[in-house]
Protein backbone atom coordinates (compact mmCIF):
# COMPACT_ATOMS: atom_id res chain seq x y z
CA UNK A 1 0.00 0.00 0.00
CA UNK A 2 2.60 2.40 -1.02
CA UNK A 3 1.68 6.31 -1.85
CA UNK A 4 3.48 7.48 -4.75
CA UNK A 5 3.15 10.99 -6.91
CA UNK A 6 -0.12 11.44 -5.12
CA UNK A 7 -1.64 8.14 -6.59
CA UNK A 8 -2.49 5.41 -4.63
CA UNK A 9 -1.16 2.01 -6.42
CA UNK A 10 -3.59 -0.66 -5.02
CA UNK A 11 -2.79 -4.34 -6.38
CA UNK A 12 -5.90 -6.34 -6.97
CA UNK A 13 -5.23 -8.24 -3.16
CA UNK A 14 -5.08 -4.91 -1.72
CA UNK A 15 -8.18 -3.36 -3.02
CA UNK A 16 -10.03 -6.75 -2.15
CA UNK A 17 -8.02 -6.00 1.62
CA UNK A 18 -9.26 -2.54 1.48
CA UNK A 19 -12.85 -3.42 1.07
CA UNK A 20 -12.70 -6.01 3.73
CA UNK A 21 -11.53 -3.54 6.09
CA UNK A 22 -14.28 -1.24 5.57
CA UNK A 23 -17.01 -3.69 5.77
CA UNK A 24 -15.08 -5.21 9.13
CA UNK A 25 -15.19 -1.10 10.28
CA UNK A 26 -19.16 -1.45 9.44
CA UNK A 27 -19.53 -4.80 11.15
CA UNK A 28 -17.44 -3.24 14.30
CA UNK A 29 -20.82 -0.37 14.50
CA UNK A 30 -22.91 -3.59 15.81
CA UNK A 31 -21.23 -3.18 19.22
CA UNK A 32 -21.10 0.83 19.54
CA UNK A 33 -21.97 0.96 23.30
CA UNK A 34 -23.43 4.41 23.15
CA UNK A 35 -26.22 5.53 25.56
CA UNK A 36 -25.40 8.94 25.72
CA UNK A 37 -24.52 10.23 22.51
CA UNK A 38 -26.48 7.40 20.48
CA UNK A 39 -23.59 8.06 17.68
CA UNK A 40 -22.12 4.79 16.40
CA UNK A 41 -18.39 4.36 14.81
CA UNK A 42 -16.68 1.32 13.94
CA UNK A 43 -12.69 1.27 12.95
CA UNK A 44 -11.11 -1.84 11.94
CA UNK A 45 -6.85 -2.02 11.82
CA UNK A 46 -5.12 -4.15 9.27
CA UNK A 47 -1.54 -5.35 10.84
CA UNK A 48 0.46 -8.20 10.21
CA UNK A 49 -2.18 -9.72 8.09
CA UNK A 50 -5.28 -9.42 10.43
CA UNK A 51 -8.19 -7.24 11.02
CA UNK A 52 -8.55 -5.47 14.55
CA UNK A 53 -12.17 -4.18 14.81
CA UNK A 54 -13.17 -1.90 17.09
CA UNK A 55 -16.53 0.46 18.60
CA UNK A 56 -16.71 3.47 20.36
CA UNK A 57 -17.66 2.53 24.41
CA UNK A 58 -19.09 5.31 26.22
CA UNK A 59 -19.40 6.08 29.78
CA UNK A 60 -21.56 7.74 32.58
CA UNK A 61 -18.56 9.97 33.29
CA UNK A 62 -18.36 10.71 29.82
CA UNK A 63 -14.68 11.79 29.84
CA UNK A 64 -13.92 8.23 30.50
CA UNK A 65 -15.42 7.50 26.69
CA UNK A 66 -13.04 5.55 24.41
CA UNK A 67 -13.48 6.01 20.35
CA UNK A 68 -13.66 3.00 18.04
CA UNK A 69 -10.08 4.26 16.54
CA UNK A 70 -8.58 3.74 19.96
CA UNK A 71 -10.39 0.41 20.59
CA UNK A 72 -9.28 -0.94 17.56
CA UNK A 73 -5.64 0.22 17.82
CA UNK A 74 -5.31 -0.92 21.28
CA UNK A 75 -6.55 -4.08 20.57
CA UNK A 76 -4.16 -4.85 18.05
CA UNK A 77 -1.58 -3.47 20.08
CA UNK A 78 -2.53 -5.34 22.88
CA UNK A 79 -2.10 -8.16 20.55
CA UNK A 80 1.52 -7.25 19.87
CA UNK A 81 1.00 -5.27 16.83
CA UNK A 82 2.33 -1.96 16.36
CA UNK A 83 2.73 -1.20 12.71
CA UNK A 84 -0.42 -0.21 11.13
CA UNK A 85 -0.96 -0.95 7.47
CA UNK A 86 -4.03 0.52 7.13
CA UNK A 87 -7.03 1.80 9.23
CA UNK A 88 -10.69 2.28 8.27
CA UNK A 89 -13.56 4.63 10.26
CA UNK A 90 -16.96 4.60 9.55
CA UNK A 91 -19.73 6.53 10.99
CA UNK A 92 -23.83 7.88 9.78
CA UNK A 93 -22.11 11.00 8.80
CA UNK A 94 -22.88 13.90 6.65
CA UNK A 95 -19.34 13.38 4.44
CA UNK A 96 -16.57 10.51 5.30
CA UNK A 97 -16.39 10.21 9.85
CA UNK A 98 -14.07 12.52 10.91
CA UNK A 99 -11.53 11.05 13.51
CA UNK A 100 -10.66 13.43 16.79
CA UNK A 101 -7.58 15.13 17.97
CA UNK A 102 -6.94 12.31 20.31
CA UNK A 103 -7.47 9.39 17.72
CA UNK A 104 -5.38 11.80 15.65
CA UNK A 105 -2.25 11.84 17.96
CA UNK A 106 -2.59 7.64 18.94
CA UNK A 107 -2.87 6.70 14.82
CA UNK A 108 0.21 9.10 14.79
CA UNK A 109 1.98 7.05 17.45
CA UNK A 110 1.70 3.38 15.50
CA UNK A 111 0.91 4.72 11.47
CA UNK A 112 3.59 5.26 9.36
CA UNK A 113 3.85 7.28 6.30
CA UNK A 114 2.76 4.25 3.87
CA UNK A 115 -0.39 3.77 6.01
CA UNK A 116 -3.11 4.63 4.05
CA UNK A 117 -6.68 5.97 6.68
CA UNK A 118 -9.76 5.61 5.20
CA UNK A 119 -12.56 7.80 6.34
CA UNK A 120 -16.02 6.96 4.84
CA UNK A 121 -19.33 6.91 5.93
CA UNK A 122 -22.69 4.65 5.28
CA UNK A 123 -23.27 6.24 1.84
CA UNK A 124 -19.92 4.94 1.09
CA UNK A 125 -18.21 8.49 0.86
CA UNK A 126 -14.50 7.54 1.24
CA UNK A 127 -11.58 9.32 1.28
CA UNK A 128 -7.78 8.25 1.83
CA UNK A 129 -5.55 10.19 4.41
CA UNK A 130 -1.72 9.52 5.45
CA UNK A 131 -1.54 10.49 9.16
CA UNK A 132 0.85 13.63 8.64
CA UNK A 133 -2.12 14.65 6.52
CA UNK A 134 -4.48 14.25 9.43
CA UNK A 135 -2.00 15.52 11.87
CA UNK A 136 0.95 17.67 10.86
CA UNK A 137 3.20 18.63 13.60
CA UNK A 138 1.94 15.20 15.43
CA UNK A 139 3.73 15.51 19.50
CA UNK A 140 6.49 12.90 18.64
CA UNK A 141 9.29 10.70 20.98
CA UNK A 142 11.80 13.58 19.29
CA UNK A 143 9.84 16.47 20.92
CA UNK A 144 10.70 15.02 24.62
CA UNK A 145 14.69 15.27 23.39
CA UNK A 146 16.71 17.93 25.41
N1 LIG B 1 -16.16 9.15 18.56
C1 LIG B 1 -15.39 8.15 18.05
O1 LIG B 1 -15.63 6.96 18.32
N2 LIG B 1 -14.35 8.49 17.25
C2 LIG B 1 -14.02 9.75 16.91
O2 LIG B 1 -12.96 9.98 16.34
C3 LIG B 1 -14.95 10.84 17.22
C4 LIG B 1 -15.92 10.56 18.30
C5 LIG B 1 -17.28 8.79 19.45
C6 LIG B 1 -17.05 9.16 20.89
C7 LIG B 1 -18.48 9.26 21.39
O3 LIG B 1 -18.92 7.97 21.76
C8 LIG B 1 -19.28 9.70 20.18
O4 LIG B 1 -18.45 9.46 19.04
C9 LIG B 1 -19.68 11.15 20.20
O5 LIG B 1 -18.60 11.97 20.43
Amino acid sequence: MKKMKGEVVISMCEKHINQDLIEQAKDALHCAYVPYSEFKVGAAVYTNGKIYKGCNIENASFGLTNCAERTAIFKAVSEGHKEIDAIAVIADTVGPVSPCGACRQVMAEFCNQDTIIYLTNFKGETKEYTISELLPGSFQATDMDK
